[in-house]
This record gives C-alpha cells, structure tokens and sequence, in this order.
C-alpha cells in the first residue's frame, strides 16, 4: 500500500518518513528521525504542495502516482527551496511535464541555481490566488521562515494552511499523521527543538509572519515536517509566538567545559547554590558531550544561562567556542548570564566569555568566577555570588 493519506476529502498528504539520516542538514541530532511532508490536492486541476528530500524520492514519486492515478499534475506549489522539500522537484518535472511550477521572485534563482529548471515557471505575488476548481490556493510571503523565498500557501474553502517549514517539528510520523493521533509527549522536545534549531535564529519574522496568519480561519496546518495540526492549532500557534518572543520560563542552564573537572565542580557547585535558593529548573550540561541541539532548546526554554569554560590555548574551550559561536549566529536574545572558569597561568576562557556577554548583550548578574588551577574557597564563594545574583534576578521576572 502505498504511503498516502486522506487530510480532507480530495486532498492527500504523500510524505516519507526518514529514519536513517542521523544528522538534519549534516548538522542536527535527530534520533528519532524526521518525516517530509508533500502534499496533493486534486481536482478539476491537480496541485502537489512541496516535494521531499531526494533520498526518500522514489517512494514519494510512487506515493503522488497512486494518488494521481494515470492524471498529470498541473501545478507544483514550492512554498520553500531548502533541498529537504525541492529535493524532488525534477524529477517531479520529467514525470508531468507540463506541471507548471509555482513559486515567488525570490523562488525561481534559487531553482535554476539548485536544479537548472527555468521553464514552466508561474509567479505568484502576495494575495495571489490560484482557482484549482472547488479549491482555492492563497499565498502569502513569510521571508526568513525559514528563507528569504519562503511562502505560504492557504487552501481558503477548507481552511488548510500549507505552512512550510512553520510548525514543524522533528520525529517521524510513525503511523500517525495527525496532532490527535500521535503521542505529542513524546515528540514535545522534538518540536521544540527543531523551532530552536532551524527557525529560531528568526524570531522577528517569525512574529510578522505570525501577524500576517492572524486573520486567517486556520482549520488545519500541514507543515513540511512533523503532524498535521487538527486539534491542538492554537498550542503550537502560542508555542511559536512564545518561542518566537524570546519569552522563556524560571530555570537556569549551566554549561561547562572541563578537561579535568575542575570547572565541573564549580558547574555543581553553582547549582547547589541555585536550588538552596528556590531555583529548582536546572539543567547541567557538558558542552563535550551534549550536542549544541540540545543545549540551545534548552537556553530557548529558560531565562537563566551559566557558561563555565577552562582556559584552552590561550582561549575558550573548542567545544564552548563551537556552543557561544552558535549562540553569537543565531542572536539569541533575552537572557541573563553568570559566567565562570579556571585557568593554570595566562586564562583565555573566562575572558573570552566576557568578551561573549559584551556581543551578544545578555545582562550579566555578577563578577565571573576564574580558579587558578583548581577552585580554592574564594572561588567557590565567587559561585556562590554568580548563584546569588541569579537566583534574585529570577525571582525578580518571575515573581
Ligand atoms: Fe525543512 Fe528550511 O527546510
């Protein structure tokens, strides 16, 4: 059977679920997996929305055949270039060749660039719509969410928002297309963590385009990645305009960097402080071996964010250089920040932390901790301050 599914009477997701891929553009963590969503709707003409990534491509050119049925496909609707969803579009364009595709001004560079493809080309404009026969196709451009060339498409007689990447999320749809029909615990950090990780550098495109979707009469949302949104669209609207706020809860990350543990024990050392103040949210990772995914998600979700490095040539410790060098991309913005380290004689780290807080501006709460070679009382004491200053300005936003 294949891999095809009714969203509303004529209108079919016809993603793939991918499994083996370990990394998400060559980067991300995605232990459980992530599905590509495509979608067709068919009528007196037929329009594919999106397409998925060329190595799911052959199950997917299998799954539009079954729901085409020896129909050619008149329209495909490219709401986003990243090669995860344009992946197939050539092949797509061998098999109907008449199917006109449709994009933006910003759409079609980036296909003759990628592909080669610059025929069969139709523009659409904001408020443009395309009459399929009963349905109707709406678009909107929504820059930056997740490219410059990005839109979204609405289906106006039943409501359906093709969103693009917006509202996806990590995870395969194991069985389940639809928000009701899945266990969304257990993809809850998965959704998070792909808005953190993929759309979260774009957070003030995220509230425009969030503005612009306000007024629309949204019954479902089919994202190119993770459920279609039935039930619970108002959640992951409020998640988004949340996340995309910088609007995060009472909590603290601490991430350290320590070859010999010493910047470790002054990591434990502050979250005992912390939570001997009422801070019970928090999260120790070593920036060595959790992957920067999981730290950021993290940092999107609470207020507070401790950094601790060892000095390291000179400098930062590759791996919390690779962690505030993300951070210092994405312009993460809103926190409040304790910083601490050890050196054995010039330091580097915590300097170049403190050099981090100037970039990113993240209001600091207290002098940083420095031990020379291993943390001596003073140092502690100096962690006991950082934990202090925290836990107060916490209290403060929260209370
Ligand atoms: Fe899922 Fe920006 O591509």
């Amino acid at each position: 059977m294949h891999n095809r599914v009714n969203i509303s009477d004529k209108i079919y997701w016809v993603g793939c679920n991918d499994r083996r891929t370990h990394l998400f553009e060559n980067y991300w963590p995605i232990p459980k997996g992530v599905a590509y969503n495509s979608y067709v709707i068919v009528d007196e003409k037929i329009a594919i929305v999106d397409t998925v990534e060329k190595g799911a491509m052959d199950e997917y050119l299998d799954n539009i055949e079954a729901v085409l049925d020896g129909r050619q496909a008149d329209y495909l609707i490219v709401n986003h270039m990243e090669p995860d969803h344009s992946g197939s579009i050539r092949s797509l364009t061998e098999r109907y060749p008449n199917m006109q595709i449709v994009g933006n001004k910003k759409t079609f560079p980036m296909l003759k660039g990628f592909y080669g493809i610059s025929e069969n080309l139709l523009e659409v404009k904001e408020g443009d719509s395309i009459d399929l026969g009963e349905h109707k196709l709406n678009f909107a451009m929504v820059p930056m969410l997740h490219w410059p060339e990005t839109m979204v498409t609405f289906e106006s007689t039943k409501g359906i928002l093709f969103s693009g990447d917006a509202f996806g999320a990590f995870g395969t749809l194991d069985g389940s297309i639809f928000d009701d029909e899945l266990d969304l615990d257990y993809l809850e950090e998965e959704i998070s963590r792909y808005y953190s990780n993929i759309v979260g550098k774009y957070g003030s495109p995220t509230q425009q385009a969030l503005k612009k979707l306000g007024g629309l009469d949204i019954k479902m949302i089919c994202a190119t990645h993770g459920p279609v949104w039935r039930t619970h669209i108002a959640d992951i609207i409020a998640k988004y305009d949340k996340w995309s706020k910088y609007d995060t809860d009472e909590g603290v990350v601490i991430v350290f960097s320590s070859m010999y543990g010493n910047t470790e024990k002054m990591a434990d050392n502050i979250a005992r402080q912390l939570v001997k103040r009422g801070i019970k949210k928090i999260r120790i990772h070593d920036a060595s071996k959790t992957h920067p995914s999981y730290i950021i998600n993290d940092i999107f979700r609470f207020r507070g964010v401790i950094l601790g490095s060892c000095a390291y040539n000179g400098g930062l410790f590759p791996a919390m250089e690779t962690l505030i060098h993300e951070l210092q991309n994405m312009a993460v913005k809103n926190h409040v920040l304790g910083i601490f380290g050890s050196k054995a004689w010039g330091g580097g780290g915590v300097r170049t932390l403190s050099k981090f807080a100037e970039t990113i501006k993240w209001e600091v709460v207290a002098e940083p901790a420095e031990a020379l070679c291993a943390p001596a009382n003073k140092d502690y004491n100096q962690c006991e301050a950082i934990a202090e200053s925290m836990a107060n300005r916490l209290k403060e936003l929260y209370s």
